[in-house]
């Protein structure tokens, strides 16, 4: 199913699982805020049924959860204007997540880079739900018939997985109900790379809390791990293409651009020629001027954590509203017996 059929709608979704990074920022919550100003219907998930796939301590993942709710408004992202909830509080997405362990075939999910590298050797000893996730993300984007997703690069095999499941949904059951996502990957930042290593994805799991910069760092953190960045001795230079082959050049160069809302191109003629030690400063400077606003914001509603769940609430009746009619017709096509009139 092309989605033009279908009325356009955002979905997206991150794990309530700690220590946003500017890469979360950058690669997703931002583009959040600028697809929901683009007046399109958004959906915005805390994937805490996600974040179980691993071990979280019951007290972090619900003060996670909340943190996350509060970063995404302090981002930016209205609870009027998009919808805003934890995945937990709308069953639809587990019931619809079993039926697609039903679809999916193992072939497809052995394919899936993510949970190799985050299995690694351990491949025998991690959750069965760590393996079966990216069905469970796909039931996320279709109980709302969502056609665009935006997220990070390190997503697009999950999205695209989603779309396989739709389609052999539609062709088995010989209907046309499901749309085919589309992974919506843009910008100077959709891979935001370590700050101790230019071939590393900055990421909330990695054990060095240097390598990456959190929405709650201070200025001072914030100054300190850009000047610390690993780096080369070579000055900035002209364009982007010159770039290749500085990966930690090119991610610093990459982060000022998208805090800036420039063009690589227009950063270089900004700096080419002066060296690391006048470029961080500024870069320094643009970080702590456009993340202290978000972390005090952060922080004044996490002062009100009944407020942040009072929105989280009003979120999921938004949202079910969406996902059940959904989730019943899904039930109705595959021969489901729903004579029960209270649900639950
Ligand atoms: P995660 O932290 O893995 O739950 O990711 C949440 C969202 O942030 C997803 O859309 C990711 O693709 C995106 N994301 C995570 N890390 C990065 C990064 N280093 N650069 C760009 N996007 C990222
Ligand atoms: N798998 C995503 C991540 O780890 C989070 C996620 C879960 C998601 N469900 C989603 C993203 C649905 C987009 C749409 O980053």
């Amino acid at each position: 199913m092309g989605i033009s059929e279908f009325t356009p709608r955002v979905f997206s979704g991150i794990q309530p699982s700690g220590n946003l990074t500017l890469g979360n920022y950058l690669g997703a919550v931002k583009r959040f805020v600028e697809m929901q100003d683009d007046g399109i219907e958004t959906v915005y998930c805390m994937v805490d049924l996600h974040a179980i796939t691993v071990w979280q301590e019951p007290a972090e993942l619900a003060h996670n959860t909340r943190e996350l709710a509060a970063a995404f408004m302090a981002c930016g992202l209205d609870p009027e204007r998009s919808i805003l909830f934890n995945q937990s509080q709308v069953s639809a997405h587990a019931e619809l997540g079993w039926i697609f362990n039903c679809v999916a075939r193992l072939g497809w999910m052995n394919r899936m880079t993510q949970f190799k590298d985050k299995a690694g050797k351990n491949a025998e000893r991690v959750s069965l739900g760590l393996f079966a996730y990216p069905s469970l993300m796909a039931a996320d984007i279709l109980v709302y018939h969502a056609t665009h997703v935006p997220v990070g690069e390190d997503q697009k095999q999950h999205v695209e997985l989603a779309r396989d499941i739709a389609a052999k949904f539609n062709h088995d059951f010989g209907v046309a109900f499901f749309p085919e996502p589309e992974p919506v990957i843009e910008g100077s930042a959709t891979r935001i790379m370590s700050l101790r290593d230019g071939s590393r994805k900055m990421s909330k799991s990695d054990p060095s809390d240097m390598s990456r910069i959190n929405l709650t760092d201070g200025p001072d953190t914030i100054s300190r791990k850009i000047r610390k960045a690993r780096t080369d001795p070579f000055p900035l230079p002209e364009t982007p293409g010159e770039l290749d082959g500085r990966p930690e050049a090119g991610n610093l160069v990459r982060i000022y651009a998208s805090l800036a809302d420039m063009a690589e191109s227009d950063v270089l003629r900004q700096f080419a020629g002066k060296p690391f030690s006048e470029f961080k400063p500024a870069l320094a400077e643009l970080a702590v001027s456009r993340l202290r606003p978000i972390s005090e914001a952060m922080g004044r509603m996490l002062d009100d954590p009944a407020e942040v769940d009072r929105i989280l609430a009003e979120g999921g009746d938004r949202a079910a509203a969406i996902a059940d009619p959904i989730l019943d017709r899904t039930f109705e096509i595959l021969g489901m017996i729903r004579s029960r009139t209270r649900k639950r």
